[in-house]
């Protein structure tokens, strides 16, 4: 049996969440987590929801362990993206009976198509380019001296308020809620403000390049030479921000490792500047790509459509398992789309986080293989009837002793086990561990509801087999409450 240095009445008595707190040094830390913070005018990918469901996690597993966590969702409201969509909108808006008519979705996929295209013009169009230049200028200026809105900044704050809708209509998916929502768009000003104290001081200057900061043989560039600011100088302002606010042992940001040198750089100006510690304190938990995501329809990076996919093979599934013909049609829709759900959440859950993963819709939404959420589900739904059927012995079940028997020790010892990589992924804050022993765990009940009968056995033997049975249910439930996947109690 593996060794964990816990009891299985220990697990019984205290459940894995507080055993896990108790595992930890008694040094509280305060955590500022960046999660999500995806770019508006944009449809919620793949990346968006790594981010998402990585953050989350780390946040849960933390503030699990007895950390004080603060979770912010930094939105990508501002930039020259945004003077681009804005400049180029009048070659591709449809007609305001049409905008009118179609849905917060729809206008986001619109608002991105005008982005993607604008982008490509912009290559080759002088006007176009001096037409976001000025635009995002005059944005900025209205920002810092807090004049009146112009009407860009009316048709900004309409996509703002579009792209919060259909981003919230994810977080409600994905059961996903943040302390609070910072926006770049506030830093605009703090960030021009910080560069003119830079520039008097003498610790930046003007060249051909911009506002730049030297460091040795290299240099970075804290702002454009038209002065409008730059996404480094905003996260400097939006940290030093945070620190005034929260003063922190530690900035997290849940970031794509494309932006790598972003945090590098984030860091090794804090540093320049004289924040030393507060440089020290940045974290960047950054993580790989996903690839191969193409459905029936043809490749996708889109979450939405990847859910639709899954919930169509989520009901091929459903169609052919017997307990589910029971559901009724809304029973059905709703436990399909959970289902959809959860397996995007176990797919990424189970991945090292930096690794640049392929994705599989047989692996994903086949239960066969046994390494999915649809199995862990059927299974975790096999001990909730289970718990049903025999719910005239469960009275007292807490105390009621588990006597060791030659068909229960597997299931005893992925129990521990479980306990074990929770333990080693709260050190690695990782999620791979926990999410595969919570699949092997899934595995041994599924065997165990054949070897570990409780009907039919004489009375002792039943209630100590229903006591391990439901400790495997709870603890099930612990894990996928801390890895953020939905609980389906019927399927
Ligand atoms: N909005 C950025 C993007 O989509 C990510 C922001 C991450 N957080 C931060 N403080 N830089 O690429």
């Amino acid at each position: 049996m593996v060794s964990t240095g816990i009891s299985l009445s220990q697990l019984r008595q205290h459940g894995l969440m507080q055993l896990l707190k108790k595992s930890q040094p008694s040094t509280t830390q305060k955590i500022v987590i960046d999660y999500s913070s995806p770019n508006i005018a944009k449809r919620f990918h793949v990346g968006n929801l790594r981010s998402t469901l990585i953050g989350r996690y780390t946040a849960k597993l933390n503030s699990t362990i007895g950390h004080h966590v603060h979770s912010i969702n930094y939105l990508g409201d501002w930039g020259r993206q945004m003077a681009l969509i804005i400049a180029y909108w009048p070659k591709v808006r449809p007609s305001d009976s049409y905008w009118n008519s179609i849905g917060d979705g729809e206008k986001v996929r619109l608002l991105t198509d005008c982005y993607v295209v604008g982008n490509r013009a912009i290559e080759s169009d002088e006007q176009l380019k001096e037409d976001v230049r000025r635009i995002h200028d005059k944005m900025e200026r209205i920002m810092l001296e807090g004049g009146e809105d112009n009407e860009e900044m009316t048709q900004w704050r309409n996509i703002v308020r579009i792209s919060i809708n259909h981003l919230n209509h994810f977080y409600s998916l994905f059961d996903c809620h943040f302390n609070e929502w910072m926006c770049e768009s506030e830093e605009s000003r703090r960030a021009r403000l910080l560069v003119s104290d830079l520039l008097e001081k003498g610790s930046v200057k003007i060249d051909g390049k911009g506002v730049i900061m030297e460091d040795g043989e290299v240099f970075h560039q804290l702002g454009r030479t038209d002065g409008t600011s730059l996404y480094l100088t905003r996260d400097i302002t939006s940290l030093l921000y945070r620190d005034s606010m929260w003063k922190a042992d530690k900035y997290t940001y849940v970031v794509e490792r494309a932006q790598r040198n972003h945090f590098a750089t984030l860091k090794r100006v804090m540093e320049l500047m004289g924040y030393e510690d507060l440089a020290q304190k940045i974290t960047h938990l950054s993580y790989g790509r996903v690839k191969g995501l193409s459905t029936r329809k043809g490749r996708t990076e889109v979450v939405e459509e990847i859910l639709e996919s899954g919930k169509e093979l989520a009901k091929e599934w459903m169609e052919k398992s017997p307990t589910a013909k029971q559901l009724t049609q809304q029973e059905s829709e709703d436990t399909s789309l959970k289902l959809a759900i959860s397996s995007l959440v176990v797919t990424e859950m189970r991945r090292a986080r930096n690794s640049d993963y392929e994705f599989s819709w047989r692996r994903t939404f086949d239960p066969s293989g046994g390494n999915n959420a649809i199995f862990l589900h059927s299974k975790y739904s096999r001990l909730c009837s289970i718990e049903e059927a025999n719910i005239d012995l469960m009275n007292g079940l807490d105390e009621y002793p588990i006597i060791e028997e030659p068909s229960s020790i597997p299931l005893i010892s992925s129990l521990l086990s479980l306990y074990s990589s929770a333990i080693s992924s709260s050190h690695s804050m990782e999620s791979h561990e926990l999410t595969n022993s919570l699949l092997s765990l899934g595995r041994e009940c599924g065997r165990a509801g054949v070897t570990l009968r409780v009907k039919g056995s004489e009375e002792k033997m039943a209630r100590s087999r229903l006591a391990l049975l439901s400790l495997a249910k709870r603890t099930i439930e612990e894990s996928m409450g801390i890895l953020g996947i939905p609980i389906i109690k019927k399927m």
